[in-house]
Protein backbone atom coordinates (compact mmCIF):
# COMPACT_ATOMS: atom_id res chain seq x y z
CA UNK A 1 0.00 0.00 0.00
CA UNK A 2 1.41 3.78 -0.94
CA UNK A 3 1.44 5.91 2.14
CA UNK A 4 2.30 9.49 1.25
CA UNK A 5 3.46 11.43 4.77
CA UNK A 6 2.32 14.94 3.31
CA UNK A 7 -1.13 13.37 2.72
CA UNK A 8 -1.01 11.24 5.66
CA UNK A 9 -0.73 15.18 7.56
CA UNK A 10 -3.37 16.12 5.34
CA UNK A 11 -5.79 14.12 6.30
CA UNK A 12 -5.26 14.79 10.09
CA UNK A 13 -4.13 11.59 10.18
CA UNK A 14 -0.63 13.04 11.95
CA UNK A 15 -2.39 15.49 14.47
CA UNK A 16 0.09 16.05 16.83
CA UNK A 17 1.82 19.38 16.62
CA UNK A 18 3.69 20.71 15.15
CA UNK A 19 2.26 18.50 12.18
CA UNK A 20 4.98 15.46 11.29
CA UNK A 21 5.76 16.69 8.25
CA UNK A 22 7.01 20.25 9.91
CA UNK A 23 8.86 18.51 12.07
CA UNK A 24 10.31 16.59 9.59
CA UNK A 25 11.42 19.93 7.80
CA UNK A 26 11.95 22.07 10.46
CA UNK A 27 14.95 20.04 11.62
CA UNK A 28 16.88 21.22 8.21
CA UNK A 29 20.08 20.21 6.74
CA UNK A 30 23.06 20.17 9.28
CA UNK A 31 26.81 19.74 8.68
CA UNK A 32 28.18 16.32 9.49
CA UNK A 33 32.42 15.65 8.64
CA UNK A 34 32.69 11.71 7.94
CA UNK A 35 35.92 10.54 10.23
CA UNK A 36 35.71 7.59 7.61
CA UNK A 37 35.89 9.22 4.00
CA UNK A 38 37.02 12.63 5.07
CA UNK A 39 34.38 14.40 3.26
CA UNK A 40 32.01 17.49 4.77
CA UNK A 41 28.69 16.43 4.21
CA UNK A 42 25.48 18.12 4.37
CA UNK A 43 23.19 16.10 6.29
CA UNK A 44 18.99 15.61 5.92
CA UNK A 45 17.34 13.07 7.84
CA UNK A 46 14.14 12.14 5.88
CA UNK A 47 11.50 10.49 8.03
CA UNK A 48 9.74 7.56 6.77
CA UNK A 49 7.67 6.78 9.49
CA UNK A 50 6.96 8.45 13.23
CA UNK A 51 10.49 6.99 14.38
CA UNK A 52 12.73 6.08 12.01
CA UNK A 53 14.78 8.11 9.78
CA UNK A 54 17.02 7.76 6.22
CA UNK A 55 20.00 9.56 6.21
CA UNK A 56 21.03 11.27 2.90
CA UNK A 57 24.01 13.23 2.80
CA UNK A 58 25.71 15.24 -0.22
CA UNK A 59 29.07 16.26 -0.51
CA UNK A 60 30.25 18.93 -3.54
CA UNK A 61 32.84 20.44 -4.60
CA UNK A 62 34.01 24.35 -3.22
CA UNK A 63 34.98 25.62 -6.42
CA UNK A 64 32.89 23.38 -9.40
CA UNK A 65 33.16 23.95 -12.77
CA UNK A 66 30.07 26.35 -14.36
CA UNK A 67 28.54 23.10 -16.29
CA UNK A 68 27.67 19.62 -14.59
CA UNK A 69 30.18 18.71 -11.50
CA UNK A 70 30.89 15.61 -9.42
CA UNK A 71 28.98 15.33 -6.28
CA UNK A 72 29.09 12.25 -3.49
CA UNK A 73 26.20 11.08 -2.22
CA UNK A 74 26.43 8.91 1.29
CA UNK A 75 23.15 6.81 2.58
CA UNK A 76 22.54 5.30 5.73
CA UNK A 77 19.69 3.41 5.96
CA UNK A 78 17.63 1.17 8.53
CA UNK A 79 17.73 -2.80 8.01
CA UNK A 80 13.77 -2.48 6.84
CA UNK A 81 14.54 -0.09 4.37
CA UNK A 82 13.98 -2.23 0.84
CA UNK A 83 15.06 -0.02 -1.47
CA UNK A 84 15.35 3.83 -0.92
CA UNK A 85 15.47 6.65 -4.17
CA UNK A 86 16.89 9.80 -4.30
CA UNK A 87 15.19 12.25 -6.58
CA UNK A 88 18.17 15.29 -7.25
CA UNK A 89 15.21 17.63 -8.93
CA UNK A 90 12.94 16.91 -5.88
CA UNK A 91 10.17 15.25 -7.92
CA UNK A 92 9.95 11.46 -9.41
CA UNK A 93 9.55 12.45 -13.12
CA UNK A 94 12.40 13.83 -15.11
CA UNK A 95 15.69 14.40 -13.02
CA UNK A 96 18.19 11.60 -11.94
CA UNK A 97 16.68 9.06 -9.54
CA UNK A 98 19.64 7.70 -7.19
CA UNK A 99 17.96 4.18 -6.26
CA UNK A 100 19.97 1.89 -3.71
CA UNK A 101 19.18 -1.65 -1.79
CA UNK A 102 21.07 -3.70 0.41
CA UNK A 103 22.97 -6.55 -1.35
CA UNK A 104 23.59 -8.87 1.53
CA UNK A 105 27.11 -8.66 2.26
CA UNK A 106 28.65 -6.96 -0.64
CA UNK A 107 27.63 -3.92 0.21
CA UNK A 108 24.63 -2.14 -1.27
CA UNK A 109 23.73 -1.81 -5.25
CA UNK A 110 23.29 1.86 -6.43
CA UNK A 111 21.08 2.01 -9.45
CA UNK A 112 20.69 4.78 -11.90
CA UNK A 113 17.33 5.67 -12.95
CA UNK A 114 14.73 8.05 -14.64
CA UNK A 115 11.19 8.27 -14.80
CA UNK A 116 8.87 10.08 -17.07
CA UNK A 117 5.80 8.85 -15.98
CA UNK A 118 4.77 7.34 -12.20
CA UNK A 119 6.03 3.65 -12.64
CA UNK A 120 8.89 2.15 -12.78
CA UNK A 121 11.59 4.04 -13.32
CA UNK A 122 13.77 2.91 -16.07
CA UNK A 123 17.85 2.61 -16.31
CA UNK A 124 19.45 6.51 -16.63
CA UNK A 125 23.11 6.49 -18.31
CA UNK A 126 23.08 10.19 -17.91
CA UNK A 127 24.42 9.82 -14.68
CA UNK A 128 27.19 7.07 -13.65
CA UNK A 129 28.27 6.15 -10.12
CA UNK A 130 31.41 4.80 -8.78
CA UNK A 131 31.47 3.34 -4.99
CA UNK A 132 34.00 4.28 -2.94
CA UNK A 133 36.20 2.59 -1.33
CA UNK A 134 35.20 3.56 1.90
CA UNK A 135 31.82 4.10 3.39
CA UNK A 136 30.12 1.09 2.60
CA UNK A 137 28.44 -1.72 4.85
CA UNK A 138 25.85 -3.54 6.22
CA UNK A 139 25.23 -4.93 9.62
CA UNK A 140 22.85 -6.46 11.73
CA UNK A 141 20.72 -3.20 12.11
CA UNK A 142 21.67 -0.17 8.74
CA UNK A 143 23.48 -0.42 5.70
CA UNK A 144 25.20 2.13 3.76
CA UNK A 145 26.55 3.41 0.78
CA UNK A 146 28.81 6.34 -0.44
CA UNK A 147 29.31 7.09 -4.27
CA UNK A 148 30.38 9.28 -6.65
CA UNK A 149 27.75 10.58 -8.81
CA UNK A 150 28.81 11.68 -12.61
CA UNK A 151 25.73 13.17 -13.80
CA UNK A 152 23.99 14.02 -10.71
CA UNK A 153 24.08 18.08 -10.38
CA UNK A 154 23.13 18.81 -14.15
CA UNK A 155 20.17 17.25 -16.42
CA UNK A 156 17.74 17.80 -19.49
CA UNK A 157 14.20 17.67 -18.82
CA UNK A 158 13.60 17.73 -22.07
CA UNK A 159 12.40 21.23 -22.33
CA UNK A 160 14.60 23.00 -20.28
CA UNK A 161 18.31 22.49 -18.24
CA UNK A 162 18.62 22.14 -14.43
CA UNK A 163 21.65 22.63 -12.96
CA UNK A 164 22.02 22.02 -8.61
CA UNK A 165 23.30 25.25 -7.23
CA UNK A 166 26.13 24.32 -5.07
CA UNK A 167 25.99 27.13 -2.61
CA UNK A 168 22.36 27.45 -2.49
CA UNK A 169 19.08 25.37 -1.33
CA UNK A 170 17.25 23.26 -3.85
CA UNK A 171 14.36 20.82 -3.60
CA UNK A 172 15.14 17.15 -2.88
CA UNK A 173 13.02 14.21 -2.67
CA UNK A 174 13.21 10.78 -1.55
CA UNK A 175 11.03 7.30 -1.62
CA UNK A 176 11.24 4.67 0.41
CA UNK A 177 10.20 1.17 0.74
CA UNK A 178 10.51 -1.79 3.00
CA UNK A 179 9.79 -4.05 0.17
CA UNK A 180 12.86 -5.54 -1.82
CA UNK A 181 14.16 -5.92 -4.89
CA UNK A 182 13.83 -9.30 -6.91
CA UNK A 183 17.66 -9.43 -8.04
CA UNK A 184 19.66 -7.28 -5.14
CA UNK A 185 22.65 -7.41 -7.09
CA UNK A 186 21.89 -6.35 -10.32
CA UNK A 187 21.87 -2.43 -10.80
CA UNK A 188 18.81 -3.27 -13.33
CA UNK A 189 16.44 -4.65 -11.06
CA UNK A 190 12.80 -4.59 -10.71
CA UNK A 191 11.27 -2.93 -7.32
CA UNK A 192 8.26 -2.87 -6.44
CA UNK A 193 6.79 0.70 -6.00
CA UNK A 194 7.62 3.07 -2.51
CA UNK A 195 5.05 3.26 0.38
CA UNK A 196 6.20 6.65 1.18
CA UNK A 197 7.59 9.37 -0.91
CA UNK A 198 8.40 13.73 0.47
CA UNK A 199 10.43 16.23 -0.39
CA UNK A 200 12.05 18.99 1.46
CA UNK A 201 14.16 21.81 0.78
CA UNK A 202 18.15 20.82 0.94
CA UNK A 203 21.07 23.61 1.44
CA UNK A 204 23.78 22.08 -0.19
CA UNK A 205 26.45 25.07 0.91
CA UNK A 206 26.77 23.04 3.92
CA UNK A 207 28.50 20.29 1.98
CA UNK A 208 31.26 22.17 0.15
CA UNK A 209 34.74 20.13 0.24
CA UNK A 210 37.87 22.16 -1.25
CA UNK A 211 39.88 19.15 -0.94
CA UNK A 212 37.52 17.14 -3.35
CA UNK A 213 39.93 15.53 -5.78
CA UNK A 214 42.04 14.39 -2.93
CA UNK A 215 39.62 12.88 -1.22
CA UNK A 216 38.11 11.20 -3.86
CA UNK A 217 41.89 9.79 -4.16
CA UNK A 218 42.11 8.93 -1.01
CA UNK A 219 38.98 7.12 -1.23
CA UNK A 220 39.78 4.94 -4.27
CA UNK A 221 38.85 7.30 -7.04
CA UNK A 222 41.53 8.66 -9.36
C1 LIG B 1 8.32 0.76 -8.97
C2 LIG B 1 8.75 2.00 -9.02
C3 LIG B 1 7.86 3.19 -8.80
C4 LIG B 1 6.52 3.33 -8.99
C5 LIG B 1 5.54 2.29 -9.53
C6 LIG B 1 6.15 4.67 -8.58
C7 LIG B 1 4.87 5.19 -8.60
C8 LIG B 1 4.51 6.42 -8.13
C9 LIG B 1 3.16 6.96 -8.13
C10 LIG B 1 1.94 6.24 -8.68
C11 LIG B 1 3.22 8.19 -7.58
C12 LIG B 1 2.06 9.16 -7.42
C13 LIG B 1 1.60 9.15 -5.99
C14 LIG B 1 0.46 10.09 -5.74
O1 LIG B 1 0.10 10.88 -6.62
O2 LIG B 1 -0.07 10.04 -4.61
C15 LIG B 1 4.58 8.44 -7.20
C16 LIG B 1 5.03 9.59 -6.61
C17 LIG B 1 6.34 9.86 -6.30
N1 LIG B 1 7.42 9.02 -6.51
FE1 LIG B 1 7.36 7.19 -7.36
N2 LIG B 1 7.28 5.31 -8.16
C18 LIG B 1 8.33 4.46 -8.30
C19 LIG B 1 9.65 4.71 -8.00
C20 LIG B 1 10.12 5.92 -7.52
C21 LIG B 1 11.51 6.20 -7.29
C22 LIG B 1 12.68 5.26 -7.59
C23 LIG B 1 11.59 7.43 -6.79
C24 LIG B 1 12.89 8.09 -6.40
C25 LIG B 1 13.05 9.01 -5.53
C26 LIG B 1 10.22 7.96 -6.68
C27 LIG B 1 9.85 9.18 -6.17
C28 LIG B 1 8.56 9.67 -6.10
C29 LIG B 1 8.20 10.98 -5.58
C30 LIG B 1 9.18 12.00 -5.02
C31 LIG B 1 6.82 11.09 -5.71
C32 LIG B 1 5.96 12.31 -5.30
C33 LIG B 1 5.28 12.94 -6.51
C34 LIG B 1 6.28 13.36 -7.57
O3 LIG B 1 7.31 13.95 -7.23
O4 LIG B 1 6.03 13.09 -8.75
N3 LIG B 1 9.36 6.99 -7.16
N4 LIG B 1 5.35 7.36 -7.56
Amino acid sequence: MKFSLAFAALAGLVSARPSFLDLARRDGAIKYTDPETGFAFSEFKAAYTLTSNIVYRFALPSDPPSGPYDAVIQVVAPVQVGWTGLAWGGTMLKNPLTVAYPNGNSGPTVSSRWATAHSTPMTYTGATYTILSNGNRANGTHWQYTALCRGCTQWNTGSSTVRLNPTGSSRLAFAYSPGRPSSPSSNTSSIPVHEVANAWSHDFSLGLNPNFQELLVKNGVS
